[in-house]
Formats: C-alpha cells, sequence, structure tokens
C-alpha cells in the first residue's frame, strides 16, 4: 500500500518536473540602452553615446534566461543579473518582435540630503558602496507596467545583484472626476543587502506645466510624515511596511490632480524613482435650448443653444447634425462657438448657437437637429425635434393644444361680449348677436385649424 503511494508520488513529482521544463518560466533577457556617462564619453572620443546592452535576469528559483538563438551583433555588454523578486522580468505578449523599452546607466550612490531620509544614512559600511552601480529604468509593451532598479556590481565582473527596486503597474492613469485613484508603486529591497535593515524613505511629488510639489513625504525609519500631506493624498502605511506598498491614494480625483507623480523610494545612499501620468478625463453634459422647437415657417430662422459643461480635459469639438426624415445624417457645422469657461471645480464649459434657416434646402423637411460633443472621454449627444410647418404633419399634442386655444379664445370672446356691451333691453339683442357672431368665429377657427390638420395631413396619406 506505501510502495503504491510513492510510486503516485514518484509519478506526480516527475509530471511537475516535466510541466515546469516545458513551461518556458525564466525571465527573458532584457535588452536595454546602455547611456555612457560624461566619463565615458570623453574618453571615447568617438563612437555613439548609447550601445546596446543584454540582461540576463535569474530570478528566485528559476534558471537565467538562455540567450537569444540568433545573437545581436550590435550587443557590445552583456550582464547576468541576480533579481530574487522577478521586477526587471517583462514579458512580450504572444511572443511579440517588440521589445520592453529599457535603459541602463551608472549610479552613484549619495548620502541623500532631503531631512526625512537623512537618519537613513548613519552607521554604513563604506565598502559596501565601493562597487560599480548601475541604474535601470523599463517600460513594459503595455504602457502600464514599468521598473525602476539600482544593481550592484560587487566585482566589476558585470554580474550584478537587484537591491532596490520600484515597480508600478500605473504609468498612464485615467479617471473619471470624484472617483478615488490608486496610483501603484510598489518597491522591493534585497533582504540580504546591509541596507535593508537600515530603513527607507517615501516620497510622492507631483509636477505639472514646470512647476512641482511634494505630496507626501514618510521616513519609514522613524515610522513618521514630514509635515502633513496634500489634502485627500494617503498611503496605506500598513501595506507599506509589510509588503513595500507605497501606492498613492487619492481619496477623490479631481481637475487639478492631472499631472505627473513621481514615486521616490529611498534607501541610504540609494534612491530609485518612477514616474506615472495621471489625466482626469470627464465628458461633456449637454444641454439645449429650447428644449422644444416651435413649428418652423419657411423663411422663418430659429436658433437653438447647445451647451457642454463639466468637462475635462479642455479639448473639445462641438457641432451639428441633422438626421432627416429619410434617416439620412447631414453635418451643419460647428456654428456659432463661445469661448471656454472654467467653473470653480476646473471643469470646462463651451457652447455654440445654430441659426437654423428655414429656406435653406438642407434643413429638407426638417427631422431632429442634433448637438454633438466629441471629447475624450467618450462623445456625447442631444437633440431636438424639427418640424417644418407645411412639411410635417402636426401631432396629435399640437392640434390639441390648437383646439384649446380657439375654447379659450371662444370663451374669452362670450366673457368680453358679455361684461363690456350694455345689458339693456335693446342691448341683449346686440348682445346676443356678437356672441352668435363670435360663436360662429371661434367655430371658424376651430373648423380652420381642422382644416389645416386635413390640408397638413394628405402627406401621410400619400
Ligand atoms: C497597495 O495598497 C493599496 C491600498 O491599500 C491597495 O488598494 C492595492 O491593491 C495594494 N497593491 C498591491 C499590489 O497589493
Amino acid at each position: 500500500m506505501t510502495s503504491l503511494r510513492s510510486v503516485c508520488h514518484l509519478a506526480l513529482l516527475a509530471l511537475t518536473c516535466v510541466v515546469r521544463a516545458s513551461g518556458d518560466h525564466s525571465c527573458p533577457a532584457l535588452e536595454c540602452w546602455y547611456l555612457k556617462d560624461k566619463v565615458e564619453k570623453e574618453s571615447l572620443t568617438r563612437g555613439p553615446s548609447q550601445v546596446k546592452s543584454l540582461l540576463h535576469i535569474r530570478t528566485e528559483g528559476q534558471p537565467a534566461s538562455a540567450p537569444p538563438s540568433s545573437a545581436d551583433p550590435a550587443v557590445q555588454r552583456v550582464y547576468a543579473v541576480a533579481d530574487p523578486a522577478g521586477t526587471l522580468c517583462h514579458r512580450s505578449p504572444g511572443g511579440s518582435i517588440r521589445k520592453p523599452f529599457c535603459e541602463l546607466s551608472h549610479f552613484q550612490p549619495q548620502p541623500s540630503t532631503i531631512k526625512w531620509a537623512a537618519s537613513l544614512a548613519e552607521d554604513l559600511s563604506p565598502v559596501y558602496l565601493q562597487a560599480s552601480w548601475f541604474s535601470a529604468a523599463v517600460r513594459g509593451l503595455d504602457g502600464l507596467h514599468g521598473t525602476s532598479s539600482i544593481m550592484r556590481d560587487p566585482a566589476g565582473t558585470g554580474e550584478l545583484d537587484v537591491v532596490l527596486s520600484i515597480t508600478s503597474a500605473t504609468l498612464v492613469v485615467q479617471s473619471r472626476l470624484g472617483e478615488p485613484v490608486l496610483l501603484d508603486c510598489q518597491f522591493w529591497a534585497d533582504p540580504a543587502s546591509p541596507l535593508y535593515e537600515s530603513g527607507f524613505a517615501v516620497e510622492w511629488r507631483y509636477q505639472s506645466r514646470g512647476s512641482g510639489r511634494l505630496l507626501v513625504a514618510y521616513d519609514g525609519k522613524a515610522d513618521r510624515l514630514s509635515g502633513s500631506p496634500e489634502k485627500g493624498a494617503t498611503l496605506d502605511f500598513e501595506a507599506l511596511h509589510r509588503n513595500g506598498n507605497a501606492s498613492l491614494i487619492l481619496q477623490e480625483a479631481q481637475v487639478r490632480h492631472s499631472g505627473t507623480y513621481i514615486c521616490m523610494v529611498y534607501l541610504p545612499h540609494l534612491l530609485a524613482q518612477i514616474t506615472m501620468e495621471l489625466e482626469i478625463t470627464e465628458p461633456p453634459s449637454l444641454s439645449i435650448q429650447p428644449s422644444r422647437l416651435p413649428l418652423a415657417a419657411p423663411g422663418q430662422i430659429l436658433t437653438v443653444h447647445c451647451e457642454a459643461s463639466g468637462f475635462a480635459p479642455h479639448s473639445l469639438e462641438l457641432s451639428w447634425e441633422l438626421k432627416g426624415q429619410d434617416g439620412k445624417t447631414r453635418s451643419l457645422g460647428a456654428g456659432r462657438l463661445s469661448g471656454h469657461r472654467q467653473g470653480w471645480d476646473g471643469t470646462y464649459s463651451q457652447g455654440t448657437w445654430l441659426d437654423l434657416d428655414m429656406s435653406d434646402p438642407k434643413l429638407g423637411d426638417g427631422g431632429e437637429v442634433t448637438c454633438v460633443a466629441e471629447h475624450p472621454g467618450g462623445t456625447r449627444r442631444a437633440g431636438v425635434a424639427l418640424r417644418l410647418a407645411g412639411f410635417s404633419t402636426l401631432s396629435m399634442e399640437d392640434s390639441m393644444a390648437m383646439v384649446a386655444v380657439a375654447l379659450v379664445l371662444y370663451g374669452l370672446i362670450k366673457f368680453v361680449s358679455w361684461t363690456v356691451l350694455p345689458s339693456g333691453s335693446n342691448g341683449a339683442q346686440e348682445t346676443e348677436k356678437v356672441s352668435q357672431f363670435a360663436k360662429q368665429r371661434a367655430k371658424h377657427n376651430i373648423l380652420s385649424i381642422f382644416d389645416l390638420t386635413t390640408w397638413t395631413s394628405p402627406q401621410k396619406e400619400n
């Protein structure tokens, strides 16, 4: 019984081995542009300022990536990188020939000068820092994932160890107004490094149009915030200490939050940073005035106004179109556009007026006049019915309204004839006569309305 069980175990083990071997779990080799530093540029008077390099990445429990079958002769430098957490693993989806974008350069460790990271630089062996240091910045193919790593080359042999890595899955973020926003930033520090125990500091910066400001500065060693963080911006300090989750949480997206965010992580003498873009995108709300157009007579000019409000960013295309009775859509141009106005919350509004000249053949026999607002956040439409007298049949409501008006008119005339005209003996006859006349006229009015409806109806009968 036991032997059977162990045979089963063995078989299972063999199977997992086969599965592991067949599936390539190793990190693909990473091609990076090695950017020469100033000294190298000066010593090599000729040659490009950047050369191709290749990083073979070895993660925990996985073999190093195999050299690519067709070795690129342009590759001038080859490195072996120990990256236990696999932070530099950027796989191309579905064997794509495009590669992640990567830059490699020399890095100079420095004691940090900022005060919330100054406590980190105490008691440190300078021997550890006396090595070749590199930094790599990778941007994944999807444009959303990125890594920034600091690596140490202890013997100068091209065998690098990742000491500090920051990754983000939100290099580009779009958010609607009022929603919570998470800007992802995870850091990993090598537990084997003497820097690991010395603590860390995290800093978030915001930049937009040349000006920048500090959002959050946190000294992880002293567990202390430096100053008060920007209102509405927080970190999950528990997650930060538990697994290096330094993500920034913006409680409620506002237009002023659009811009560049930089997540910076300090270890003593080391700094890694990663940059993200946040765009608050809110499509416009449309309102159209008047909400109901009067029945238009030939030769008349009606003006319609469309107001797009509450949108961001401010790029917007406003236009008008007419969907005719025949179902065809015709452009009516942009109309008369107003300038942009910015509201207290930073959102924009813009309007357009359209003059509808009933003698314009483009209007055909009417239809639906639609205001179209094209915005990066989506396209919005608002429409109003355009009915031309003599073309469109009267709606039920219109006929009812006309009958009602006629009846009111009739009542009014009757009322006037009773009150204004004297009710004397010889006035009675007069009143009778007038009211008779009014009755007849009102009846005639109603009749003529009905005539109108029947006169406009034939179109339907056709
Ligand atoms: C990081 O922390 C934030 C806030 O608690 C959380 O929403 C997010 O899922 C965390 N990210 C990871 C990768 O754990």
